[in-house]
């Protein structure tokens, strides 16, 4: 256990140089979706279908960034934070997917980076964060090879036009993420479902992830490179054998199945003999070059653990979550479990492949049921969530795995993807109709934190 507690903390203890932010993404925040050239994303059209996001709730507005960028950045700088992550909208910049350059796209975020840098909040840019150009998923998005190209031509403008200033790069937000809610389970856009589309996603995006690194690598002078992986410590619910494999094949999918082959491994295929499905349908095992890349650093986000039992029905993987609801933990408002302990495991073993060079933690945080009262948010939960996880944070530091960066997930409430707005996870409160901001107890806690 850690000696640090949430009350003995300071911002201090993690050593001067630490990068201290919050992240967002473009779908999730910018809001303007028909504005100055913009082209429609997959979550644009996602969106209209009847069902598939909570409450009909629609990105379009989402929480105004587009035109509040100034205030939000000035917002995130007063808290404390030195560090500002946020993805850059395909099809902002290139509304078609490929061929031309919206002029305006890339003026603003131009105006967005110009504004990080002359308020010291050093820009961390995602290149994908879920927001594919419509365009280019009528052609067949990640399922298709092309998007191979697709994604280099972007790649490219945009270390073009914006590596001068930006050094900090994301290649791709969560592959495991978007491949499996959006092309397997259809839970996310696109809404594909079934392992045909969800095998050749993965290995495009995995080739993507690459193949992203290097043009960056190559076009930007001084270039800090990354990408992120979602991960989850997975424990199995008994120790009875059915339920440690059913735990061991969930833990390959949701830890493994993109770290390795960009670590140079290949796919994680020997302890899952699936995943030889997924080599097969791609001919994989001739890329294993290919979906290899140096990252300078690997984002980890975390949020909760998951426990796992062997369930038959299940197709596949023959494994199903047993909800921390019912477990009778603590949780957050998505359902998820709170566990700062298992955000210490989960590094760690990240940690441990060796050849990781760096982590930085590029979301963490949790989404409460908060409520203005009196111009206020007394949002307990949240800053004990944030105490438990920094603390762990720190132990994991102090053992010497090389951390350099805490993004917290995020600065203000946004579009939660398929729960709409409802799932709060801002430091700052947003009334999604009057767009009124206010700082949560939880951003203020923030803000005395760094100062500390
Ligand atoms: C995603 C974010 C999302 C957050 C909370 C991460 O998986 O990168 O876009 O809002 O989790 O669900």
């Amino acid at each position: 256990m850690s000696a640090y507690n949430g009350n003995n903390l300071s911002a201090k203890m993690f050593g001067p140089g630490f990068q201290w932010g919050v992240a967002m993404a473009a779908q999730q925040n910018e809001g303007a979706y028909m504005t100055d050239g913009r082209g429609l994303s997959i979550w644009d059209v996602f969106a209209r279908r009847q069902g598939k996001i909570k409450n009909g709730d629609k990105p379009y507005n989402s929480c105004d960034f587009y035109y509040r960028y100034k205030d939000d950045l000035m917002l995130a700088k007063a808290l404390g934070f030195n560090t500002f992550r946020f993805s850059l909208s395909w099809p902002r910049i290139l509304p078609e997917g490929t061929g031309r350059v919206n002029k305006e796209g890339v003026a603003f975020y131009n105006k967005v980076i110009d504004e990080c840098l002359k308020l010291g909040l050093k820009p961390y840019v995602t290149l994908y964060h879920w927001d594919l150009p419509q365009a280019l998923e009528k052609e067949g998005g990640w399922t298709s090879y092309r998007i191979l190209k697709w994604f280099n031509r972007y790649a490219t403008v945009c270390a073009a036009e914006f590596g001068d200033r930006v050094k900090d790069w994301i290649i791709l937000n969560e592959p495991m993420g978007f491949t499996s809610l959006g092309y397997m389970l259809g839970r996310h856009a696109p809404g594909k479902t079934g392992m045909s589309n969800f095998l050749p996603a993965v290995h495009h995006a995995a080739l993507a992830q690459a193949e992203g690194g290097h043009i960056i690598r190559q076009l930007v002078d001084k270039a800090h490179i990354g990408t992120t992986f979602s991960c989850s410590e997975v424990i199995p619910y008994t120790d009875r054998d059915e339920d440690v494999m059913a735990a061991k094949r969930m833990d390959i999918l949701m830890n493994r199945l993109f770290i390795e082959p960009a670590l140079g491994r290949g796919y994680p295929k020997d302890d899952f003999k699936f995943l030889e499905r997924l080599e097969l349908h791609n001919k994989a095992w001739k890329y294993t070059q290919q979906m290899a890349f140096r990252f300078d650093f690997i984002g980890l986000q975390n949020y909760f653990p998951i426990v796992i039992r062997y369930n038959p029905i299940i197709p596949v993987i023959q494994a199903s979550e047993v909800k921390a609801v019912s477990r009778k933990v603590p949780y957050t408002a998505m359902g998820w479990e709170i566990n700062a302990n298992s955000f210490y495991n989960i590094i760690r073993r990240f940690w441990l492949y060796g050849s990781v060079k760096e982590i930085i933690i590029t979301e963490n945080g949790a989404a409460f049921k908060d409520e203005v009262k009196n111009g206020v948010v007394n949002d307990t939960q949240r800053i004990s969530y944030f105490q438990q996880h920094l603390a762990a944070l720190l132990r994991a530091k102090h053992e010497g795995m090389n951390i350099n960066g805490y993004l917290a997930w995020t600065l203000t409430d946004n579009f939660e993807w398929s729960e709409g707005y409802h799932a709060r996870f801002g430091l700052i409160h947003v009334d999604f109709k009057t767009q009124l901001r206010t700082i949560k107890n939880s951003g203020y806690w923030f803000r005395e934190f760094l100062a500390s």
